[in-house]
């Protein structure tokens, strides 16, 4: 997803830095800070446009999170909408969650949400796929011993890919899903706007949930 550039996010994510960090190094081990109080914490990488972790902060009021995001307009649209509901339990990072150890220290994350990431379907693009081998050594470092990995998406190739990279990795599966929405577990879905989308085309939605 490219969004087209809008003049008025960097200056935007500049005058709120309560609710948005652009250099996350340096809250590393530190993120519990950010909150009102401590509480298990929650990322979502490549949240997109935010639908996804505003309701997620909404629902859960008992767990922190975090949005991340590379695109500054994306971010910006997200840092729009939680100006409007200021959820003291949601903060977000505008950066590539490619150097997520770097952001994280061991074991500060309780569970990391991917939905809907790029496919990058050409074989030169695997590393930038966010199931791809060094993404899933800085989970592993991030995450709590009993911390999970929840993954959704559309694309049948990249869920492929990831089934057998999670596994080659070896990771534990603790469901897969083929339809998710064709599945009684669909009442504790949280919709993300892609998901949105393809659902409503009668696409269906691939997830795993995994812990390492
Ligand atoms: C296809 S969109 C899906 C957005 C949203 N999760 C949804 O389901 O509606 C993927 C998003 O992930 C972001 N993204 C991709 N790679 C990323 C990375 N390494 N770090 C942070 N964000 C990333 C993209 O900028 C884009 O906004």
């Amino acid at each position: 997803m490219r969004l087209r550039n809008k003049p008025w996010a960097k200056p935007l994510i500049a005058a709120n830095p309560q609710w948005v960090i652009t250099s996350p190094n340096e809250y590393r081990g530190k993120w519990q800070d950010r909150f009102p109080r401590k509480q298990p914490l929650y990322i979502e990488i490549g949240m997109g446009k935010g639908r996804f972790i505003i309701e997620m902060a909404q629902k859960h009021p008992e767990f922190n999170f975090i949005g991340i995001e590379m695109q500054t307009v994306a971010t910006g649209i997200v840092l729009k909408k939680q100006l409007e509901v200021q959820l003291p339990n949601l903060q977000l990072i505008c950066a590539n969650g490619a150097n997520l150890s770097e952001y994280f220290a061991n074991s500060e994350v309780a569970g990391i949400y991917l939905n809907f990431s790029d496919p990058w379907p050409k074989k030169r693009q695997a590393k930038r796929r966010l199931t791809y081998k060094s993404f899933l050594s800085q989970y592993q470092q991030v995450l709590q011993v009993k911390g999970h990995l929840e993954f959704k998406t559309d694309n049948r190739g990249l869920f492929e890919y990831s089934l057998v990279s999670l596994n080659e990795y070896g990771m534990k599966f603790d469901k897969v899903w083929l339809d998710l929405h064709a599945s009684p577990d669909i009442e504790q879905n949280t919709m993300t706007e892609y998901e949105e989308k393809f659902s409503a085309k009668g696409q269906p939605i691939y997830k795993i949930e995994a812990h390492f």
